[in-house]
This record gives structure tokens, sequence and C-alpha cells, in this order.
């Protein structure tokens, strides 16, 4: 039955659900919206139960619709694959490149995609930065070639790569009475009013974990989705955060925010390239791996040292003068 199916009506199927809408899917592949809704009710009518349901305005999958999903982007990822390979035995690196990367990783990943391109033109590239539940999500779900990783899964069978240093530090506005003090203990920064990244975030799940451990329960004033406006908020002194120290690497935090020093901090972690065990690598997605192998050390050698004040035991004296 499913058989009978035509490539362009599961094309069609991907993109609706993809995009949960008829009209999104329809401009993307070019075609009417009427012709989107033939395709959909024919391939329906085959698999013989529907596979999207229409409430009010929104579209959802049904269960059917979901497992079609995934199949459509085995066989989709699958001739994706057989396309580089081909212009791989031509000696072209070209195809696309997907990756999925945690927040505070969009600081160097560039980089280093930069680099990537310039050496394989031919390489298009779809970078998504999210949360680390949210790139979890994504890998089970199969919709990236990679992924970038603070933490390692405890749930998945996965590949690891460690590849730079991402250490967290503790943040405090700089005119703060803690600034410029030494070997503070962890139990001080109980008393303070803490800035947390939202649930779902790698970072606040290795905060927690460092403070429970302790057996400290932090007061939490504020809650914020971005790394970003959690370091302007430190700097507006509504509270001190632990975040990456790879988020002081733009210039305008270096007179701002100072990194407190405290005793067992920094926590020392690493970025991991990721992926799962059983996934199959695209031509291009290897030839990312090999590059990053490669390139990945000297470039974050380099870059590791322009963070200001790291390590933190300097930045503390020099915001003491
Ligand atoms: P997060 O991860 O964006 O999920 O907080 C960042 C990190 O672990 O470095």
């Amino acid at each position: 039955m499913i058989k009978n199916a035509t490539l362009r009506q599961l094309q069609v199927f991907e993109a609706v659900a993809r995009n949960l809408s008829y009209t999104r899917a329809a401009e993307e592949l070019y075609l009417t919206q009427p012709t989107v809704s033939i395709q959909l009710k024919q391939l329906a009518d085959i698999v013989g139960q529907p596979l999207l349901e229409q409430i009010g305005k929104r579209v959802f999958l049904t269960d059917t619709g979901r497992e079609l999903l995934k199949v459509c982007h085995e066989i989709f990822d699958g001739l994706a694959r057989f396309e580089m390979l081909v212009s791989d035995m031509k000696g072209v690196k070209a195809g696309k490149l997907r990756l999925a990367v945690i927040t505070t990783a969009k600081y160097f990943v560039p980089r280093l995609l930069g680099m990537f391109c310039q050496r394989y033109p031919g390489i298009d590239i779809s970078l998504k930065v999210t949360n680390r539940e949210r790139v979890l999500q994504r890998m089970a779900d199969n919709q990236d070639d990679l992924y970038v990783l603070g933490q390692p899964p405890d749930d998945m069978d996965v590949v690891l790569e460690p590849f730079l240093e991402n250490p967290l530090v503790v943040m405090a506005a700089e005119n703060h009475p803690l600034a410029g003090k030494k070997n503070i203990p962890p139990q001080r920064l109980a008393e303070e009013q803490f800035l947390m990244r939202e649930p779902g975030s790698g970072i606040r799940l290795a905060t927690e974990q460092f403070f429970s451990e302790r057996g400290l329960k932090l007061k939490v004033r504020m809650e914020l989705g971005s790394n970003e406006a959690i370091k302007q908020a430190v700097a507006a002194n509504l509270g001190i955060a632990v975040l990456s120290a790879h988020i002081l690497t733009l210039r305008s935090s270096i007179e701002e925010v100072a990194i407190l020093d405290v005793a067992g901090f920094p926590i020392r972690r690493h970025w991991y390239l990721a992926y799962p065990k059983n996934k199959q690598l695209s031509v291009v997605a290897q030839a990312f791996l090999e590059f990053l192998h490669t390139e990945s050390k000297l470039l974050g050698e380099k870059y590791l040292l322009g963070i200001t004040g790291f390590p933190t035991q300097d930045r503390a004296k020099k915001k003491k003068k």
C-alpha cells in the first residue's frame, strides 16, 4: 500500500508536518494550497488513516502522521547522503550540514563554520541554537547531522567528542561587594539573589548540581531565557549568576561584570560534538568532524585566551587594583 505513495506526496507531507501549516508548506514547495491538500488526501487514502488533523486554525500530527514523519526523515536523509556520496565521488564536497548547538556554542561554532565553508564552498549550513533539553530532543528526533552539547545525556547512546573547554564561572556586577574577594565559600553565595536560565538549560542543571551537592539552596530572583539577558541583568546589579566564561568574549562586557573567585569554580566542562551511536554520518558531516579535529584545538586555544579575565584568579586581581 504505502509503496504506491510517490516521493512527491511524501515531500509534501513532510513539509506540512514540519511547518504544521499548509500555507507555509505550499510556499516552500512553490505549490498552490489546493495541490498540497490533494496530495495529502491521496497519501492519507493510501495509508488508510488520517495523518493530520485540524483543530480551529491549527494543524496537528496524528500518531500515524508522527510515525510517517520519522520514515520520511529516514528516506530523505538516505537520499541526501547518496547525493553527497555521488558528489564526493566526483571529487567535490557538496550538500547540507545541519547542526544543533547549545546557547554557549554560538560564540565559537560560527567561527569554525566560517573556516569550514571557505574550505568547502559547496556546503550549505543550517545552524540551530537552543538549550540542552531542546538539542537532546532534536537528537532523539534525528533532526540534524551533528550536535554540540555541554553535558552528555544520561539516557541516549551517543558518540561524544570533547573539543574545547567550556568553563562555568560566577559573575557579579563589578561594584558588587564580593568582587575581588578571595576564595569565597559557596555557602556565602546562598545568601545572594541569583539570576537563572530557564528549566531545560544545561548551565542551570550544572549550577543546581554544584550547589545541591553541597547541600545549598539558591535564592532565585529571576529566570531569564538568554545568557546575554542574564549578563545585562548582572551588570545592572539585579543579582549574580553562573554563566559560561565564553559569554565574556564580547568586548563590551569587560568593564561591566566581575568574575567572582568562588571555591570550586570554575566548573570545568567541555563542549562535545555528539551524534547518536547508530547514526550514519553523511559525507559532509564526516568532513566537518575531521575539520573539527584538526582546526578546533588551534582556533580554540587562541579563542579562550581572548576571554577576558580567564583564569579566575588573574581577573580578580585585576579588578582589585
Ligand atoms: P544551555 O547549555 O544553553 O542549555 O544552558 C549551555 C552550556 O551547557 O554551556
